[in-house]
C-alpha cells in the first residue's frame, strides 16, 4: 500500500487559519511518500529512507517520541482513537520536501500516514476534513506545535493548476484558477530551517486567545480594526495583521480572477510587510532574501508558512528571471493512494 501527500504554498493568508480567517493555498508537486507492507500485525517498524533512521513501537501503545516518530506514532494513536482499524507492519517514507522550509513537509507526513495506514487496515477513506482535523492533532498532542488546518486541508483538498481558497469559519473550499501566463511564481529557500514547536509560533496562538479574550470576541475573524487599536502591544499589531491578512486573500483572489498580476505582487509585498512588522514572525535572513529578489526583478516576494525562517515566494514579471535556486510553483492534486507499481 502507499500513499503521496503534498506539501503546500500558501500564496497569502498567513496566521490567519487558526483565527477562523481565510487562506490561499495550493498543494505542490513534492511531497511525502509512505509505503506499507505486511508484516506483524501489533507492530509498525518503521524507517524514514531520508534519514536513514528506524523505529519501532507496539501498535495498541505507542510512546511518545521525538522528530519524525512523534508523527508516525501519533498519527497510529490517532487513528485508533477515531475508531480506525491499525494493521502494524513495515513502513517507509521518503520525500522530496525539505524540511522545515515552511512548505510543510509534516502535514504531507501526517497526511501520507493517515491515507496509508487506513488502507492498510482495510479501511474506507473517511471524510477529508474529519481526516484534517485528526492529522492536525497529531501535529497539536504528539509534536507540540500548536498548528492550525490550512497545511492539511492544503494537502488533502489542493488541485492540479489551481489555488484553493479555505474559509476557516465553515471549511468551505473554494477553487481559484492559478493563470500566471508569462509571469512566474517561486519558492526560494532561505536555509534558515525552523520548526513551530520550537519557535514562537505557540506564543503567537496565545497572543491571539489574549487578543480574543480582551476584545470579547470568539475569534479574531470578528475582530475590528478600531477596537484593535485600543489594545496594549503587542495585542494591537497582532490583530491588525490577522484582520488585513484576511482583506488580502479576497484582493488576491480578485487580483487573479482579473488577470491582474501586479495586484497579486502588491499583496504579497503587503503580507511580508504585516507578517516583518505586525506579526513579527520574519527573520533578518528572510528579510534580506525579499529584498534581493525584489531587487533582482520580483513584482512582490514574502515569508511563506508558520515563519521563523523557511521559504520566500516570490512573482517574477516577464522577462525578469528568478535566481537559479528558485524552485517552481506548479499547484498539483491533493493526497492519494499510489498504485503499488507507480515508480514515484
Ligand atoms: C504553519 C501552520 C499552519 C498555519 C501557518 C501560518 O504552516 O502549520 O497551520 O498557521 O503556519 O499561516
Amino acid at each position: 500500500m502507499r500513499a503521496f501527500a503534498p506539501g503546500r504554498v500558501n500564496l497569502v493568508g498567513e496566521h490567519t487559519d487558526y483565527n477562523d480567517g481565510l487562506c490561499l493555498p495550493c498543494a505542490v508537486q513534492a511531497g511525502v511518500t509512505v509505503r506499507i507492507s505486511a508484516g506483524d500485525d501489533d507492530v509498525v517498524r518503521a524507517r524514514a529512507l531520508d534519514l536513514g533512521e528506524d523505529d519501532e513501537f507496539r501498535v495498541d501503545a505507542p510512546p511518545a517520541a521525538d522528530g519524525w516518530r512523534a508523527f508516525v506514532r501519533g498519527t497510529v494513536a490517532e487513528l485508533r482513537r477515531a475508531g480506525h482499524r491499525v494493521r502494524g507492519g513495515d513502513l517507509e517514507i521518503s520525500g522530496d520536501v525539505p524540511r522545515g522550509s515552511g512548505l510543510s513537509s509534516s502535514a504531507a507526513l501526517e497526511v501520507a500516514l493517515a491515507l496509508a495506514l487506513i488502507a492498510h487496515g482495510d479501511g474506507p477513506e473517511p471524510d477529508r476534513r474529519d481526516l484534517a482535523r485528526l492529522c492536525s492533532r497529531v501535529e497539536n498532542e504528539w509534536v507540540g506545535a500548536e498548528t492550525g488546518l490550512l497545511d492539511q486541508l492544503a494537502s488533502l483538498f489542493g488541485r492540479e493548476g489551481e489555488a484553493i481558497r479555505l474559509d476557516m469559519r465553515d471549511l468551505s473550499v473554494t477553487p481559484v484558477a492559478l493563470e500566471l501566463g508569462d509571469w512566474r511564481l517561486v519558492t526560494v529557500d532561505s536555509g534558515v530551517e525552523h520548526t513551530h514547536a520550537g519557535s514562537g509560533y505557540n506564543d503567537r496562538r496565545r497572543e491571539c486567545r489574549e487578543a480574543c479574550a480582551a476584545l470579547g470576541v470568539r475569534s479574531l475573524r470578528d475582530a475590528r480594526l478600531d477596537a484593535a487599536a485600543a489594545l496594549p502591544a503587542p495585542l494591537d499589531r497582532r490583530v491588525r495583521h490577522v484582520v488585513e491578512e484576511n482583506t488580502r486573500v479576497d484582493t488576491a483572489v480578485d487580483a487573479l480572477g482579473a488577470g491582474d498580476l501586479p495586484a497579486l505582487g502588491r499583496v504579497l509585498d503587503a503580507s511580508h510587510a504585516s507578517l516583518r512588522d505586525l506579526y513579527e514572525v520574519s527573520v533578518p535572513e528572510v528579510d534580506a532574501l525579499v529584498e534581493r529578489l525584489r531587487a533582482g526583478g520580483a513584482a512582490g516576494a514574502r515569508i511563506v508558512g508558520g515563519g521563523f525562517g523557511g521559504s520566500v515566494l516570490a512573482l517574477f514579471r516577464p522577462g525578469a528571471a528568478p535566481p537559479p535556486e528558485a524552485v517552481e510553483v506548479r499547484p498539483g492534486p491533493a493526497a492519494r493512494l499510489l498504485p503499488t507499481e507507480d515508480a514515484r
